[in-house]
């Protein structure tokens, strides 16, 4: 058609009226559409190298439209304009006396001989892209709210987005559906780029999340493969640890199985804390494994581990971490905080702070009876050199026989009493006698599911008793991969006693240096979040690389958006409540992940759930 015919052309007001936004507004940083918000940014810098993908990711990021305009270079030009501007970089370099002027002009002058490089040598053809962006909300606090989550996920990506300023309108009438290419927007966005580069970031060309040393975890919202290692260390993932939240049903143990599965596959050690009895399906059926109750009592499968058994110090060196306090502790003093826990935990408000020394006192008396002092090298020693409940009992009963002041006496008594319970009592069976279990296997499993009836205290307590085994035992070999499953760790959370919330967080605060992941399961975020655990509670969630939300709603979902600052996409993914879908964190990346059973794994991860 030619422009004479297009000039006859009768308006098809009915098809205009169709496709013109209603009531449409600009201002300085917004564009008013009818009901609707937005704000056009363009992209001003990018990263070296773009992640495969990337307009997709873009794309993906939820109330957002991209356009992109290709203008191609024409290449004598383009390396023209280069060589001048390495010069003038050059003079800068020499002369300025701006630091900070310096480096951009280094950064500038590197990536221009880059460019001439590629051209030059490899005959890679550049083109010019300009990137907008429309970000839009219902009203003015979505908007805010949606370009906020916009920049940090761009920023995240390595690039840089500025608003179209002043310019909204031009910058509309480019990103709009009608697409109209305008010069001056063109020319404010414009970035050189390979081809390649820009045929990599396509839709197509995504990748899911892709660890090449990984195993298949599940798919993405679009369908994409994730698959992850997580004890890859790299950018933002500085640690292996999990922590994995959601409603009862969700699908967190079955995540976490498969995971286990794999790793064990892959020659990790796995050590499971396993009070529902989740695992024990899984673990009859790999060979070599052990799995043990931890309630008390005796059986066939039953084992103990003696609170009072001094653990070895895991070896550090000292140029690792100054303050870590295996360092400055002797074994036996390590022990004696960490046996302070384990009474804390069971004796919450009975233990004041006077019979919480005389307690010391006596431990001090006990061990050194022993032959144990605080010189000690523990790894000598076997399981039975170290004494037992039923030791520190009757040596507090010879104790009050053998006192001849009055208020001392009544004092050994009172403590007697409270620690017959472990000794003698009805918690005897679970607490009192020598370990009897070694970390000898390489898939392992403590159950305390015959201990639900028991008090809480009781439950924490064994809780930290076994997780403190399983520290050692992760610990013993800083170059062995151990994977610690610390299943429903409410149990723990003692608001009372926040040295247990405490221990955990110290745990996942080492396990880095010890090759060690540990993952912490639990349904309720709140539980971590009394105000006098918080600060423990929420840096254990901090400290994880990985997170993996499920299924939940109310308050847990409401801290869970505060915290993170999901957005209403992420938050509907987590009040939809969909078995087996999660929300992945990997460092600071986020996407949804179907988690995927293969048909050779199910049998392993099935059966033992809810
Ligand atoms: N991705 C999945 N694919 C297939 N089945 C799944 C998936 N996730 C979970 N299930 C099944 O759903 C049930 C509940 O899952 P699971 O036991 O993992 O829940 P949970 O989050 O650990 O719950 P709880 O907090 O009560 O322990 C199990 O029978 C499990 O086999
Ligand atoms: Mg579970």
């Amino acid at each position: 058609m030619n422009s004479k015919q297009m000039a006859a052309m009768p308006v098809n007001e009915k098809l205009l009226e169709l496709i013109s936004p209603q009531g449409l507004k600009f201002k300085r940083d917004v564009v008013e559409t009818g009901e609707k918000l937005s704000r056009i940014y363009y992209l001003s810098s990018y990263p070296e190298q773009p992640a495969i993908g990337w307009i997709a990711s873009l794309a993906s990021i939820q109330d957002t439209v991209i356009s992109i305009f290709i203008n191609p270079v024409d290449p004598q030009q383009f390396l023209d304009g280069l060589k001048k501007g390495t010069n003038s970089d050059m003079n800068i370099i020499n002369t300025t006396r701006d630091e900070v002027e310096r480096i951009r002009a280094e950064a500038r002058y590197r990536s221009s001989i880059q460019i001439i490089q590629d051209i030059e040598n490899n005959n890679n053809m550049y083109v010019y892209v300009s990137c907008l962006v429309q970000v839009s909300g219902n009203d003015k606090e979505q908007l805010e709210e949606n370009c906020k989550y916009f920049k940090n996920r761009v920023s995240g990506l390595g690039f840089r987005a500025r608003p179209c300023s002043f310019v909204m309108d031009k910058a509309y009438r480019q990103v709009a559906p009608f697409g109209m290419y305008d010069k001056e927007i063109f020319n404010i966005s414009k970035q050189n780029m390979q081809i390649g580069t820009l045929m990599a970031g396509q839709p197509f060309s995504g990748s899911g999340f892709i660890d090449k040393t990984g195993y298949f975890l599940g798919s993405d919202e679009t369908g994409r493969m994730i698959t992850l290692d997580p004890f890859k260390k790299e950018g933002d993932r500085t640690n292996s640890n999990f922590a994995i939240v959601g409603q009862s049903g969700g699908g967190k143990s079955y995540a976490v199985k498969k995971l286990l599965l794999n790793e064990y596959i892959s020659g990790t050690k796995i050590g499971i804390i396993d009070p529902e009895n989740e695992y024990k399906d899984m673990c009859l059926k790999i060979e070599g494994s052990k799995w043990i109750d931890c309630s008390g009592g005796i059986g066939e499968n039953v084992g103990r581990i003696n609170p009072l058994q001094v653990y070895n110090l895991a070896k550090v060196d000292k140029s690792d971490d100054e303050d870590d306090e295996s360092n400055i502790k002797s074994p036996l003093a390590l022990h004696f905080q960490n046996l302070g826990t384990f009474f804390s935990l069971y004796f919450k408000d009975q233990l004041e702070v006077r019979i919480s020394a005389i307690l010391n006192e006596v431990l001090e008396e006990l061990y050194k009876n022993f032959g144990i002092v605080w010189e000690t090298d523990t790894s000598k020693l076997e399981n039975e050199d170290f004494p037992i409940m039923k030791d520190l009992y009757d040596l507090l009963l010879s104790k009050i026989e053998k006192e001849k002041v009055e208020k001392k006496k009544h004092d050994y008594e009172d403590l007697a009493s409270i620690i017959r319970e472990l000794a003698v009592g009805a918690d005897a069976p679970i607490f009192n006698g020598h370990t009897s279990i070694k970390a000898d296997s390489r898939f392992m499993v403590l159950d305390t599911s015959n201990m639900a009836e028991s008090k809480e205290n009781v439950k924490a307590c064994q809780y930290y008793n076994m997780l403190r085994f399983l520290q050692n035992a992760a610990f013993e070999d800083r170059d062995e991969r151990f994977m610690v499953v610390a299943d429903e760790a409410y149990l723990l959370l003692d608001p009372k006693v926040p040295q247990g919330t405490e221990f955990l967080r110290n745990f996942s605060k080492r396990a880095r240096k010890y090759n060690c992941s540990l993952v912490v399961i639990t349904q309720s975020i709140i539980d971590f979040l009394a105000e006098s655990i918080k600060q423990y509670g929420q840096a254990l969630f901090d400290n994880s690389t990985y997170k993996m939300f499920f299924g939940m709603d109310g308050k847990n979902l409401q801290q869970a958006k505060d915290l993170w600052e999901l957005t209403m996409e992420e938050t509907n993914l987590l009040s939809n409540k969909v078995r087996g879908q999660c929300l992945l964190f990997v460092g600071s990346s986020r996407m949804l992940c179907r988690i995927k059973g293969m048909y050779w794994e199910n049998p392993y991860l099935t059966g033992g759930g809810r």
